[in-house]
């Protein structure tokens, strides 16, 4: 069973995705961390990453970087965005995400465009979302817990941006496949969206009698 989870920075996908993967034990891949692994790389070979041609060279980053705890910042992010809207990535990554999706027994991916372009054949789709304040005040606790400095108007400001910028990039811009089933958690706890999550793939994949 190919399992695609999609959504907005902070919606909480990544999360629900890794549970989902051990509920139903599959293997899983978080496709923000390889165009994360692309931004920071850029950084790293003093590029610029909105030219396309530093982008695709960066696309050849050394595997080791995917354990970089760096990855993680906001400020990858923000170049994991950037580096995002060029066709030559996007191109780039897509078959070693669907070499993913395909193997044997199945998996679970989660990014923006895994229901809509990556594997539009996935038997069950989740889009995952929550208000922009809901996902600010995540991302402040989450910072300020793992004993960083935050403002959550700042985090805010850059949630909006990095949405606007997904949602409206020409290529496989962030959007709600047709026939993916909406999961708003603005107001669910982390476990409740989690098995609310797992309820509405059961119903994608147990036969209607
Ligand atoms: O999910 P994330 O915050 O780690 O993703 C970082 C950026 O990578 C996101 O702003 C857009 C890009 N991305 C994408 O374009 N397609 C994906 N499948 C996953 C991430």
């Amino acid at each position: 069973m190919i399992i695609a989870v999609d959504g907005p920075t902070a919606s909480g996908k990544g999360t629900i995705a890794r549970a989902l993967a051990a509920h139903y034990g599959l293997p899983h891949l978080d496709t923000g961390l390889l165009y994360r692994a692309v931004g920071y790389q850029v950084l790293l070979a003093g590029g610029d990453p909105d030219s396309e041609a530093d982008a695709l060279a960066a696309c050849a980053f050394p595997p080791t970087l995917l354990g970089d705890p760096e990855l993680r910042s906001e400020a990858t992010g923000g170049l994991a965005s950037r580096v995002s809207v060029h066709h030559a990535v996007r191109e780039a990554l897509y078959e070693r995400q669907r070499a993913f999706a395909t193997q044997e027994g199945g998996a679970v991916l989660d990014g923006r465009d895994i229901g809509t372009v990556i594997v539009p054949e996935a038997e069950a789709k989740l889009f995952v979302t929550a208000s922009v304040e809901a996902r600010a005040k995540r991302r402040y606790l989450e910072m300020v817990n793992s004993g960083r400095e935050a403002d959550i108007d700042a985090i805010a400001a850059d949630l909006s941006l990095r949405d606007e910028r997904d949602r409206n990039r020409k290529e496989a811009p962030l959007r709600q496949a047709d026939d993916a089933l909406l999961l708003d958690n603005s107001d669910l706890s982390a476990q409740a969206s989690i098995d609310r999550a797992i309820a509405l793939v059961e119903s994608r994949i147990t036969p209607r009698r």
